[in-house]
């Protein structure tokens, strides 16, 4: 069952709560009603030794004073929008730019920056808020529900839930910076990851995707094996030298709810599975991290200390003919939903 304690008020004055669950295996998971943000998540390794593996902050503050998404929910599109516009039946709508000429996970003031109303439910952290018409620049009132719930099959489950009454754009995520060794444990680039995706969508130099697809076959990106993320990470790739390392969407094979990726702690021996009903998935290798203000304990995250495995619809897709649609119809119901299951291995 959640818990609700008062955490601390943000800098005009509004109220923020701190959400906690734990399950009888020893995972703890702590949820913030600013951004929804998850701040810790607590999971045995394979000695029985608790490690926090997401990077978070321990003051309010340090998260209203960031802006690298750290654990928040992201939308109401997430991954980025070229040139910060787009056309829903030949209207066209213009969003704020918050990234030089483009927009970025939800813009300015994104739903990982909004308070968020909290109802507990048993297991279930539900989340809500109300995107007035207009908001970044998005049309129709947006009323979003996010529901996380903490399994004793050891799964962190996230129900994306939204219904809008003009036609509009929405892709909702979460910005987990996973660390399975620990979020204080240094670069991730041991890890073993699997990604269940023969293509990515490529970017260009502003890191926009035009709505084309790369198989990963014979290159750095093919995870369809385990691979250390490290590995290939250097490699003269024109697609990982515009991204800094890895920051692109793999086009995940398949439909419905289905294993997305796996990643293994090379320390702790967490792995972590992944699933999705959603098309794509972000990987990024926390490329730009550096610079955030002093984490969990005085912990300072540099460059790939974390990787965040982000699902979403494709980038860009809004502006891209062949990639499926991400526009929510007016009284349509949006429903996703992506579990984290932890595990060990030998
Ligand atoms: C994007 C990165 C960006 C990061 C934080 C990720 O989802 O892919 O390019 O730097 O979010 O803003």
């Amino acid at each position: 069952m959640f818990t609700k304690r008062y955490f601390d008020k943000t800098a005009d004055g509004q109220s923020v709560f701190l959400f906690e669950n734990s399950n009888s295996n020893g995972i703890k998971v702590q949820i913030l009603s600013y951004g929804g943000t998850v701040v810790s998540l607590q999971v045995p390794d394979r000695q029985g030794k608790i490690r926090d593996v997401v990077l978070g902050y321990d003051t309010l503050k340090s998260y209203e004073n960031q802006d690298k998404y750290l654990g928040a929910l992201v939308g109401r599109c997430a991954n980025r929008i070229g040139g910060s516009c787009f056309s829903i039946s030949g209207k066209r709508y213009l969003l704020s730019s918050n990234e030089n000429k483009n927009h970025l996970h939800g813009g300015m003031t994104g739903f990982d920056k909004k308070i968020w109303a909290d109802q507990i439910e048993g297991e279930n952290l539900i989340l809500s808020y109300l995107s007035p018409h207009g908001e970044e620049g998005y049309p129709g009132t947006l009323t979003t529900k996010v529901t996380y719930s903490l399994s004793e099959q050891n799964e962190l489950c996230i129900t994306y839930e939204a219904v809008s009454d003009l036609d509009t754009v929405v892709s909702l995520t979460n910005h987990c910076y996973f660390n399975l060794n620990g979020h204080d444990s240094g670069k991730i680039e041991g890890h073993f990851l699997k990604i269940n995706g023969d293509q990515i969508t490529p970017v260009n130099r502003e890191m926009i995707s035009l709505g084309t697809s790369l198989p990963v076959a014979d290159s750095p990106f093919d995870f369809r094996e385990f691979h250390p993320i490290g590995e290939r990470i250097h490699d003269t790739h024109e697609q990982l030298r515009i991204g800094g390392g890895y920051d692109h969407n793999y086009i995940l094979n398949g439909q419905g709810m289905r294993l997305a990726a796996e990643l293994m702690g090379d320390e702790s021996k967490i792995k972590m599975l992944v699933y999705t009903d959603m098309d794509g998935m972000q990987l990024y290798t926390g490329n730009f991290l550096k610079g955030a203000p002093a984490g969990k304990n005085g912990a300072v995250y540099q460059n790939r200390d974390a990787v965040c495995l982000e699902t979403q619809f494709l980038p860009n897709a809004v502006n891209c003919p062949d990639f499926p649609s991400p526009i929510l119809r007016a009284g349509e119901n949006y429903h996703r939903q992506t579990i984290y299951r932890f595990e060990t291995i030998e």
